[in-house]
């Protein structure tokens, strides 16, 4: 048996913008998908799966052998709530692939083959989620141009609350994309630029979360449920509170320190009781 593993993410800012070359910041999360491979006779088949998604045997037909493997696939992560639970799939796929011929894949492997499972997913993937889940730490990502580290002076912590709704990346994306908000897209991004050359200094990003929010609102990618998690977040003291991902559904996040932490955490608990958690994101070298 050979197995793979890689994590989820989180998009700090840039979501959306990063499909039109934008750029985007994110970072590895600890919640992981494991990719087990067995030989088996007869045509390859998903022999056991905890992720439930019709589009997953398009998937793996689009990088793993038809004939001879029996795949199994235990994911941590929900499908569909903004934390690249399918780049967490391709990663761990290519790593499982890997395996099989008894060496380990190199990011430039899982970045390349990676594009060919999101693809079945997401239609016209930026490639940021998988460069993120590859490099398993803090990432600055723009589109066509390999994945840099993103440098952090200091940890930063979020509060995360998943309204457990899933949003359909591929349509997320098209609706964008028949919309043409090109001004908001350019905006989106300069954030993100901004928010990385601060956070490589440790002075706070929560003003750009906030306007990121908006932002995204305006195109068209928030609900009503993400609006309200994100302003009952901000009164109860997160420093910024934005939508996480494609949107749709899935996740918020808000920046919070020991001051609000509580508090916050309370709220998102009293709107999304059971799915609110906090994260610590780590500069690179002390996050693995
Ligand atoms: C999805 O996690 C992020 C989007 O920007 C799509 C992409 O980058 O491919 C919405």
């Amino acid at each position: 048996m050979w197995t793979g593993r890689a994590p989820g993410k989180i998009i700090l800012l840039g979501e959306h913008a990063v499909v039109y070359g934008y750029r985007a910041i994110a970072a590895a999360v600890d919640l992981c998908t494991t990719v087990t491979l067995r030989d088996r006779p007869g045509p390859t088949a998903i022999e056991n799966s905890s992720i439930d998604d019709a589009r997953l045997a398009a998937a793996f037909a689009s990088i793993v052998p038809g004939e001879g493997l029996g795949i199994s696939i235990e994911s941590e992560l929900p499908v569909g709530c903004g934390m690249g639970s399918s780049a967490a799939l391709a990663v761990a796929t290519v790593r499982a692939l890997a395996a099989r011929e008894g060496r380990q894949a190199t990011f430039a492997e899982c970045y390349e083959k990676g594009f060919a499972l999101e693809r079945v997913f997401h239609g016209n993937p930026s490639g940021l989620d998988h460069a993120v889940s590859a490099m398993g730490s803090p990432v600055i990502y723009r589109r066509g141009h390999p994945a840099e580290g993103l440098p952090l002076a200091k940890p930063i912590r979020l509060v995360v609350a998943n309204t457990g709704v899933p949003g359909n990346t591929a349509e997320l994306v098209a609706g964008v994309k028949a919309r043409k908000p090109s001004g908001e897209l350019l905006r989106l991004g300069a954030l993100a630029e901004m928010a990385a050359a601060r956070l490589a200094m440790g002075q706070p990003i929560g003003e750009f979360l906030t306007e990121a929010q908006r932002l995204l609102r305006k195109i068209g990618v928030s609900t009503p449920q993400l609006d309200d998690l994100c302003r009952a977040m901000l009164g109860a003291g997160a420093q910024g509170a934005k939508l996480a991902g494609a949107g749709g559904g899935g996740i918020v996040i808000a920046l919070v320190d020991g001051f609000s932490e509580a508090d916050v955490r309370d709220v998102a608990e009293s709107i999304v009781p059971g799915r609110v958690y906090a994260i610590t994101i780590r500069p690179a070298a002390t996050s693995r």
